[in-house]
């Protein structure tokens, strides 16, 4: 699979966390939460090393300033959302927040970056998607951690 193909699955596994979300259980959401801070920190974690900075040479105006922006809030929510995640609550209305970020951010990614990604070699990126998506686990790893450390008990 292309990196490219990688990231719009990614967007599709956003989703369906998402979607599960709505239908899960109460009982089930605190491990949901947990699937859904790892899902978005992955991929924030290897748009942001990988392919922004190819996405850069091929985007003109703030776009990528932009999404770097959206992620920060996602990171935000997604910090907000571990520590809460056993308040039934609180939980619903961060997940809400970040579904509506997370929405909008993907759709604009799919729309102004993503075309002009699928022109690029395939080696545009540096390394092969597998090995990419490998560091990414590894950084994601080590994100998840300090989000987790840094979120006020
Ligand atoms: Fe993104
Ligand atoms: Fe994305």
């Amino acid at each position: 699979m292309n990196l490219i193909d990688v990231l719009i699955q990614q967007h599709r596994d956003a989703e369906a966390l998402f979607e599960a979300w709505h239908h899960a259980p109460d009982e089930a959401k605190p491990e949901l939460s947990l699937r859904l801070a790892e899902t978005l920190t992955l991929h924030s974690t290897l748009e942001e090393r990988w392919v922004y900075p190819v996405a850069r040479t091929v985007v003109e105006g703030p776009r990528i300033d932009f999404a770097v922006e959206e992620h920060g809030e996602m990171t935000q929510l997604i910090s907000e959302l571990l520590r809460v995640r056993h308040d039934p609550r609180r939980r619903e209305a961060t997940v809400r927040q970040l579904e509506a970020v997370a929405a909008q951010h993907m759709a604009e990614e799919e729309r102004e970056v993503v075309p002009r990604l699928r022109k690029m070699d395939a080696d545009a990126f540096g390394q092969s998607s597998a090995e990419i998506v490998r560091s990414a686990s590894d950084a994601r790893k080590e994100a998840m951690r300090q989000l987790e450390t840094s979120a006020p008990m």
